[in-house]
């Protein structure tokens, strides 16, 4: 794909990623530095860390890393504080750390359900919070990965259903509460994306293209897109955009096929 935006679009700012090591978060992160961001990646795992890191600075991006799991929010506000200390601000959060598993309803643990809501749900609310001083400075914004799951419902994925409506619910109210602060609160539906672990994983190859001729684009996703609508709502053009969930599905969900 040709570039789309200005390669400044984000020159200046410091952007903290949640999972932005590896999948549709790492390809955002990657694509923010691309536009001029400084980066802070937080993940559990030091090698996804270490590669991202090596890739952003491969091309002269600046890229600090903190291991940490979102779900402790001690970890969280310390990761919060060594990033401002590192760069001096944080203009940009972006909560993409996630669980994922196929599971029927029937055989999913009260453990499993609540370890993905804990991740996703708790983890998105527990680095808002601890980021609300720095983005209060900064007059900064918070970009929330979800999904269109729980848009109507989703067999095999009740757990992440249920986190990812959660995380909308956060969005929704910290936009409201949070915006007379100059804190914009978005989020990005992505729908099913081709290039990533989870599709791999999740997706037997033989549906492959059974499903593609159900997607009204008649194409898979791809994490580019997702990286473009990320370009797109962190920067001034979405200066007026708050408290939205943008769909970046090619129309998928509408038809009611679940595609993940
Ligand atoms: N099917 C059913 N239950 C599962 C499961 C699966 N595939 N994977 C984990 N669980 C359950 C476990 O059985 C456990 O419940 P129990 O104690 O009742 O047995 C609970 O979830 C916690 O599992 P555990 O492995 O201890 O948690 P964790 O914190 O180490 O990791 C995940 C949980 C979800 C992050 C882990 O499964 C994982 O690493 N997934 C891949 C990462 C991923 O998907 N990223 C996001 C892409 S969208």
């Amino acid at each position: 794909m040709t570039q789309v935006f200005n390669k400044d679009i984000l020159q200046g700012k410091v952007a903290f990623v949640t999972g932005g090591g590896t999948g549709i978060t790492g390809g955002v992160a990657r694509a923010f530095a691309e536009h001029g961001a400084k980066l802070a990646i937080v993940s559990r795992k030091e090698e996804n860390l270490a590669a991202m890191k090596a890739e952003v600075e491969a091309f002269g991006g600046e890229c600090f890393t903190v291991a940490a799991d979102v779900r402790e929010y001690e970890a969280v506000e310390a990761a919060i504080a060594k990033t401002a200390e590192h760069y001096g601000k944080i203009d940009i959060v972006v909560n993409g750390a996630a669980g994922n598993f196929l599971c029927a309803a029937d055989q999913l643990s009260p453990n499993g359900f609540g370890t993905v809501v804990d991740i996703d749900t708790k983890g998105t609310f527990n680095v808002c919070r601890a980021a609300f001083d720095e983005l209060k400075k900064s007059k900064g914004q918070i970009l929330n990965i979800s999904a269109t799951l729980h848009y109507l419902a989703t067999p095999m994925q009740i757990h992440v259903s249920a986190a990812k409506a959660g995380v909308d619910a956060i969005t929704r109210n910290l936009s409201v509460e949070w915006g007379r602060h100059g804190i914009r609160v978005n989020g990005i539906a992505p729908g099913p994306i081709e290039d990533t672990e989870g599709m791999k994983r999740l997706l037997m190859p033989e549906l492959k293209d059974k499903l593609v001729r159900k997607i009204p684009v008649g194409r898979f996703g791809r994490i580019v897109d997702i990286e473009n609508a990320a370009l797109f709502l962190a920067s001034d053009a979405a200066s007026y955009v708050n408290g939205v969930t943008l769909v970046v599905d090619g129309g998928s969900w509408l038809l009611g096929t679940s595609l993940m």
